[in-house]
């Protein structure tokens, strides 16, 4: 039997959109029926064998949609195989694999309602002119005059594609 396997996503500013599509192209390549969704439009998780759920990172947190979703749907989630990854800007900056253990307990939210069978954390894109709020286009000014950030896209495809391949064997080895 074919899994199907749904990848869905919250996205500001389209980079964790991306990184959705792409995950969902490797899971497909690798022998799924896959469908990638916005999570906004996803209501029924009912048909799915497993679940792949991102969100793009905003002051230390998944974005309110995507804990939003976790919280509805938890008690099928509990039930399926499901993997998170979040997309941010610290581990884009100089030594960000230094802060991956910080920038995982922003998950912790997330795990008090979900057990992943797989995590990851990916560097995202920083472009603020795409940033709808004016003090936050500031603030994110600043942080790059002085050299915190830097503009631009940091994904790192390979990581991504590394992680889409690994998920199939943990989807399998799972035994809900
Ligand atoms: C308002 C705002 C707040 C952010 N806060 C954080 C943060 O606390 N930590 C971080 O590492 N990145 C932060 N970022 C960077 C985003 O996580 C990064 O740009 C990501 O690629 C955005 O994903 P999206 O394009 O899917 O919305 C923030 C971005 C914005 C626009």
């Amino acid at each position: 039997m074919t899994t199907k396997i749904l990848v869905t996503y919250s996205s500001q500013t389209g980079s964790t959109a991306d990184i959705a599509e792409t995950i969902g192209e490797i899971l497909s390549d690798n022998g799924a029926q896959v469908e990638v969704r916005l999570m906004h439009n996803v209501k029924d998780l009912s048909s799915y064998n497993a679940i792949v759920i991102g969100s793009a990172i905003q002051s230390a947190k998944w974005l309110p949609e995507a804990l939003q979703f976790i919280e509805i749907h938890k008690e099928i989630l509990a039930q399926k195989p499901v993997a998170i990854f979040s997309v941010c800007m610290t581990l884009a900056m100089k030594n960000g694999e230094k802060y991956k253990h910080n920038i995982s307990d922003w998950l912790n939210p997330v795990r008090k309602l979900v057990k992943p069978v797989s995590e990851e954390i990916f560097a995202g894109v920083l472009n603020i002119g795409q940033i709808e709020s004016f003090i936050q286009r500031i603030k994110f000014r600043i942080s790059v005059a002085v050299g915190v950030w830097k503009e631009g896209d940091h994904r790192n495809w390979e990581a991504i594609e590394k992680w889409a391949n690994s998920l199939n064997s943990k989807f399998s080895n799972t035994n809900k």
